[in-house]
């Protein structure tokens, strides 16, 4: 029997099957577009962002997926739906590649929702989750962070049922950009893409920096950071900070819900929730897209030349 107040809580060593998606953010970087839209449904091309990190946690084995959802979040659990009217008149036309592709979202995944009343940080948002996910080892993924491919998931998988604790995603950055993240101290192990975690600090100025690596927006957790996050006081910008917690599983054993383990991430990664990635994200996914390429990249050449030589 589990005690929630327990600081000992040991965890299920069993396998990672829960992805917990929280999307219950402001958003004020980007308004007035979130001001009623979450900026987890702005459209990447033709789908919200949301969608491609739910397709990760299922190209990745996770079929039951979490939302950690808020207010004006409404259009989250109406996309991941089924739209009936919708669909009967796509089949009236008989339209059926667009009939899929509205299909396709709410056939994704077992999509289940908690509301957190009031937006107190990342940390507050994952504990939410603690009556979904119970004793057992769960993924976070964040609604508006899109990597490149599901691999970086199945690793950090792969490292939490071989060596137990809690796995973040690193990624290099510069050292004028540390401050815009969780930042790691790290020490190498056996595998050249795992790193043992040392140290965490949220949003470091580059002086405190204990890297340069910065903690994106996956993690593997053990059921041990609930109580933890339940002391865990506001910190950076008054919120509760997941990375708060983390650190104080750096230095637990494996029985105890410890340590943290980093896995290096090399590939691209766009924070949608940034005004500027989020318009690097939409040009790069239309320009792999062979139905969008085509006309894109031209103009794209033709419309950099043209601002190059100062013409209209
Ligand atoms: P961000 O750090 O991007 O914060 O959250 P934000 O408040 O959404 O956005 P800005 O900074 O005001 O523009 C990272 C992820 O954590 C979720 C967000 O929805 C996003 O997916 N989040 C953040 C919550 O679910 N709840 C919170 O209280 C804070």
């Amino acid at each position: 029997m589990s005690d929630s107040t327990d600081q000992k809580r040991p965890s299920d060593p069993g396998p990672v099957t829960k992805a917990v998606v929280p999307a219950a953010g402001l958003g004020t970087r980007f308004l007035p577009a979130t001001k009623a839209t979450p900026k987890e449904m702005l459209p990447i091309v033709d789908k919200p962002a949301i969608q491609y990190v739910v397709e990760e946690a299922v190209a990745a084995d996770l079929q039951d997926v979490l939302m950690i959802t808020g207010r004006s979040k409404r259009s989250i659990e109406d996309h991941f739906d089924r739209a009936y009217e919708l669909e009967e008149a796509l089949e009236a036309k008989g339209d059926e590649e667009r009939l899929r592709s509205v299909r396709e979202s709410s056939d994704l995944a077992q999509v289940h929702y908690v509301r957190q009343g009031e937006p107190r940080g990342l940390g507050h948002a994952v504990l939410c989750a603690e009556a979904h996910v119970g004793d057992n080892p769960f993924a976070v993924l964040l609604g508006d962070d899109l990597i490149e491919s599901a691999d970086l998931l199945r690793r950090m998988i792969e490292v939490r049922e071989k060596h137990g604790g809690n796995v973040v995603a690193l990624m290099e950055v510069e050292p004028e950009q540390v401050s815009l993240y969780g930042c790691a101290g790290i020490e190498p192990t056996d595998e050249d893409d795992v790193v043992a975690v040392t140290d965490l600090v949220e949003k470091p100025s580059p002086e405190q920096a204990p890297s340069r690596w910065a903690i994106i927006g996956r993690y593997v957790c053990d059921p041990a950071v609930f109580p933890i996050l339940r002391e865990t006081p506001p910190g950076r910008g008054g919120e509760i900070q997941l990375t708060d917690a983390l650190r104080e599983l750096v230095r637990r054993k494996p029985e105890d819900g410890g340590p943290v383990y980093g896995v290096l991430f090399r590939g691209r990664r766009y924070d949608t929730g940034n005004k500027a990635d989020y318009i690097r994200t939409v040009v790069d996914f239309a320009c792999r897209r062979p139905d969008l390429a085509e006309e894109l990249l031209p103009w794209l050449r033709d419309f950099v030349d043209r601002r190059e030589a100062g013409r209209p």
